[in-house]
C-alpha cells in the first residue's frame, strides 16, 4: 500500500485529524506540501477557481492532467511528504473501462489517488480502479457534478431515507475498495455516524467536525475568490485585497501618481 494513505488509515485509527487543501498549480502545491498539509487535492473545483467556469460540469480531462502535472512538480519540491490526490472529471468515469483509461492517465500525470464522485452507483467503477492498482476515494453526499441535475447544491442527510441511502453507498464503496470517503455537505449527525461505523478514513467539507478530516477550498481559506464565501469555510488571509493593493500600489509608482 502507498506509504501516504497507510499514513491516512493510521491518523483514523489514532484519531488524529487529516488536513486536506486543494492545490492547483506548482507553487500552492510546494508552499502547501512545506506547510505539511496531509493530502492536496487537484479538486475538479478549479474549473470554477482558476478557469471561471460557472461550475465543474465543463473540467475536462485534459485540465485536471494539466495541473495535476504543475501541483505534482510542486508537491515535489516541496518534499513530497503530501498525498496528490485528482478527481476525475465529469464525464471522465462513467464506465469501468473509461474510469480506467482516466484514472491511469492522472497517475502517469503524478497523482498518488484518484478521487470519484458517486457511492453505490459507482461500485463497478471503484472496483475496476482498485484492480488497476490506483488508490480511489469515493465521494458521496452533495456531488457537484449533479448540479444540473439537482439545480443547486444541497445539503445530504436531512430525511430518514437520505440518512440510509448515504450510509448504504458509504458501507458499498468501502466494500468495492476505496480506501477514503468524502462527505460533501451532509448532516453533521450522518457524516458523524457513517465515520464511526467505516473502517477508511472520512474527509469533510460543510459535513460538521466529526469526521476524520476536513477539506476546503485552498482559495476560500486564503480569501482568493472573494465572489463567493461559503458559510462553512474560515477565511484565514485576505490574498485577494492584498494583491489588489500591491498591483495598485505599482500602478500608482509606475505612473507616477501620488
Ligand atoms: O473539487 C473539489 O475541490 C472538491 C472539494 C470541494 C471537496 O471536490
Amino acid at each position: 500500500m502507498n506509504e501516504r494513505i497507510a499514513q491516512l488509515r493510521a491518523f483514523k485509527s489514532r484519531s488524529e485529524p487529516i488536513a486536506v487543501l486543494t492545490a492547483y498549480d506548482y507553487s500552492s502545491a510546494r508552499l502547501l506540501d512545506e506547510a505539511g498539509v496531509d493530502v492536496l487535492l487537484v479538486g475538479d473545483s478549479l474549473g470554477m477557481v482558476v478557469l471561471g467556469y460557472p461550475d465543474t460540469t465543463l473540467v475536462t480531462m485534459d485540465e485536471m492532467l494539466h495541473h495535476t502535472r504543475a501541483v505534482a512538480r510542486g508537491a515535489h519540491d516541496g518534499g513530497g511528504k503530501a498525498l496528490v490526490l485528482v478527481d476525475l472529471c465529469f464525464g471522465s468515469a462513467d464506465t469501468p473501462a473509461e474510469a480506467v483509461r482516466n484514472a491511469t492517465h492522472l497517475v502517469q500525470a503524478g497523482a498518488h489517488a484518484v478521487k470519484l464522485e458517486g457511492g453505490a452507483s459507482h461500485v463497478a467503477q471503484i472496483e475496476a480502479i482498485v484492480a488497476a492498482g490506483i488508490p480511489v476515494m469515493a465521494h458521496i453526499g452533495m456531488q457537484p457534478q449533479q448540479v444540473r441535475i439537482e439545480g443547486g447544491y444541497k445539503i445530504k442527510g436531512k430525511t430518514d431515507e437520505q440518512a440510509a441511502a448515504l450510509l448504504e453507498d458509504a458501507h458499498a464503496v468501502e466494500k468495492a475498495g476505496a480506501f477514503g470517503l468524502l462527505l460533501e455537505l451532509v448532516v453533521p449527525a450522518v457524516a458523524a455516524t457513517i465515520t464511526a461505523s467505516v473502517g477508511i478514513p472520512t474527509i469533510g467539507i460543510g459535513a460538521g467536525t466529526d469526521c476524520d478530516g476536513q477539506v476546503l477550498v485552498l482559495h476560500d481559506v486564503i480569501g482568493l475568490y472573494p465572489w463567493f464565501k461559503p458559510k462553512f469555510a474560515t477565511q484565514r488571509a485576505d490574498v485577494a485585497g492584498e494583491i489588489q493593493r500591491a498591483a495598485r500600489e505599482f500602478i500608482a509608482v509606475t505612473k507616477r501618481t501620488p
